[in-house]
């Protein structure tokens, strides 16, 4: 539980836990609302369909009762020259807008990545702003031998060793699943 100061009075508190069934239509409205579009809410519902989903990694913050944000961890495969290997991509992720820049963002992530440890995943991929990810330790994928088949721009495209090294063997296209072509 993260405590945020409104006023001397009263102060909110944030707490960070896995998604629920009742949270499903909460969570879709952050994603139009932090979005401004469908997009984003129906990958995450298409995702929560598949059999690969992991309900442990798709975690709310929640204030005073309210999902106020969400982040998802889904699986994807490495291929490699010789074998395939499991990782994880972080998308999507959402605040509410007008709960933004109050740091529950990197909350979200710091516990999501926390979780990640903790089911003993090893490789995190992200697609997204290159200001904001590598404060938590994200680092250009392609220099690390990483490729996407869609474009991305060089900065956009992050990754994060969960476990040091986890990546020295490994290079290869990553493979997100399905749900993710038509966003
Ligand atoms: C990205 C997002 C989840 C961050 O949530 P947040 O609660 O505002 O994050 P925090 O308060 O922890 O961090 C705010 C930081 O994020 C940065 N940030 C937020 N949105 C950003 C954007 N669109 N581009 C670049 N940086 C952004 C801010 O610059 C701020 O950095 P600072 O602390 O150096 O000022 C939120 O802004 C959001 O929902 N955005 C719309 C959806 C989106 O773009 N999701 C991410 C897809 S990769």
């Amino acid at each position: 539980m993260t405590h945020f100061g409104k006023s001397q009075s009263h102060t909110l508190m944030l707490s960070i836990r896995p998604e629920k069934p009742e949270d499903y239509e909460a969570i879709s409205r952050v994603h139009r609302s932090a979005f401004g579009q469908e997009n984003e809410a129906r990958l995450v519902e298409e995702l929560r369909k598949s059999k690969e989903f992991l309900p442990e990694l798709s975690l709310v913050a929640v204030m005073e009762g309210e999902i106020v944000g969400h982040i998802l961890f889904s699986p994807v495969i490495i291929q490699c020259r010789d074998r395939n290997v499991h990782a994880l991509a972080l998308a999507p992720m959402a605040v509410l807008p007008e709960f933004q820049r109050r740091g529950m963002g990197s909350q979200l992530v710091e516990k999501g990545l926390e979780c990640c440890r903790r089911f003993k995943h090893q490789i995190v991929i992200v697609v997204g702003h290159p200001d904001y990810y590598p404060r938590f330790g994200f680092s250009s994928a392609r220099a690390k031998g990483l490729e996407v088949p869609f474009p991305v721009p060089d900065e956009a495209l992050m990754v994060l060793e969960l476990t040091p090294g986890a990546l020295d063997t490994i290079s290869g296209m990553v493979l997100y699943p399905v749900a993710f072509n038509d966003v």
